[in-house]
């Protein structure tokens, strides 16, 4: 099931609170931006794609959709992808070199409806202008997120989100240890390579990524949260190089679950 909120006037939040069996719950979200030339980021899970259709059309009329910001290539990122662009043909694609390649292996995307914009450009869309960067961590080469000049919005994509029991509409409601713990968790799962970066190198991209000084974060995978939490946020990750590698369920717990399963709810 996909909700819908309002994180600003003028951008609604699509999202859904994914079950993680044993973990708890990842908020997939994806954004509408109003304005003159309306921008979505992202486009839900593949699982979702109806649910994730009806939300829209329950926020914008998607014909005057003139772009999507694809901040990466993966399945919650990339659900009604595919649709939109046959339905739509206004929509035009941001994306990279790269997200074209990853794509052009399943769902190729056309090449006369994609924009390329790189970590360090910008791009002026209306009254917008989005400042692309690429975020401190990320779990695919293709992630690009962005930061919106004028209203001071940070879209990090992977970054920065959290597993969490329950999702809130707010990050705001979640306790310091909720939060902290949500993140470091979520980012050794997302970015399991965090446990052997150098963390100079670590420091000065959360320096740089706290610079921007965002009066809002939208996360692909948080609730909507204000930019002052930017700080705790950069605390969680300077801790993921410490945190316990996550290891999945092995085959032995995997029969275990069957079984429960199997037996039924009692
Ligand atoms: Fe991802
Ligand atoms: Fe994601």
């Amino acid at each position: 099931m996909i909700t819908t909120y309002k994180a600003a006037p003028d951008i609604d939040v699509l999202t859904t609170a994914f079950p993680i069996p044993g973990l708890g719950h990842l908020a997939i979200n994806a954004f509408v931006l109003h304005g003159e030339e309306p921008v979505l980021v992202d486009t839900g899970p593949g699982v979702e794609r109806d649910n994730f259709f009806t939300a829209l059309e329950s926020v914008i009329d998607p014909r005057d959709l003139r772009w999507i910001w694809l901040t990466h290539t993966d399945g919650d990122h990339v659900g009604a992808l595919g649709r939109l662009l046959a339905e739509y043909p206004d929509i035009t694609v941001i994306t990279t070199f790269l997200g074209v390649g990853i794509m052009s292996v399943s769902d190729p995307l056309p090449m006369d409806r994609v924009h390329f914009v790189n970590p360090g450009q910008r791009i002026t869309l209306g009254s917008r202008t989005l400042h692309a960067f690429r975020p401190p961590t990320f779990d695919n080469p293709s992630t690009t997120g962005f930061f919106d000049t004028g209203s001071g919005t940070l879209f990090p994509s992977d970054c920065f989100g959290a597993l969490l029991q329950e999702v809130p509409e707010n990050a705001a409601d979640l306790s310091d240890g909720e939060l902290r713990d949500g993140q470091v968790f979520w980012t050794t799962v997302d970015s399991p390579w965090m446990h052997g970066v150098d963390r100079g190198v670590l420091a000065r991209e959360l320096d740089a990524v706290a610079g921007f000084e965002p009066s809002l974060i939208l996360s692909s995978h948080l609730p909507a949260a204000p930019g002052s939490m930017i700080d705790r946020f950069v605390a969680s990750l300077a801790a993921v190089p410490d945190a316990g590698p996550f290891v999945g369920p092995d085959q032995a717990a995997l029969e275990q679950m069957l079984l429960q399963m199997a037996a039924g709810p009692n």
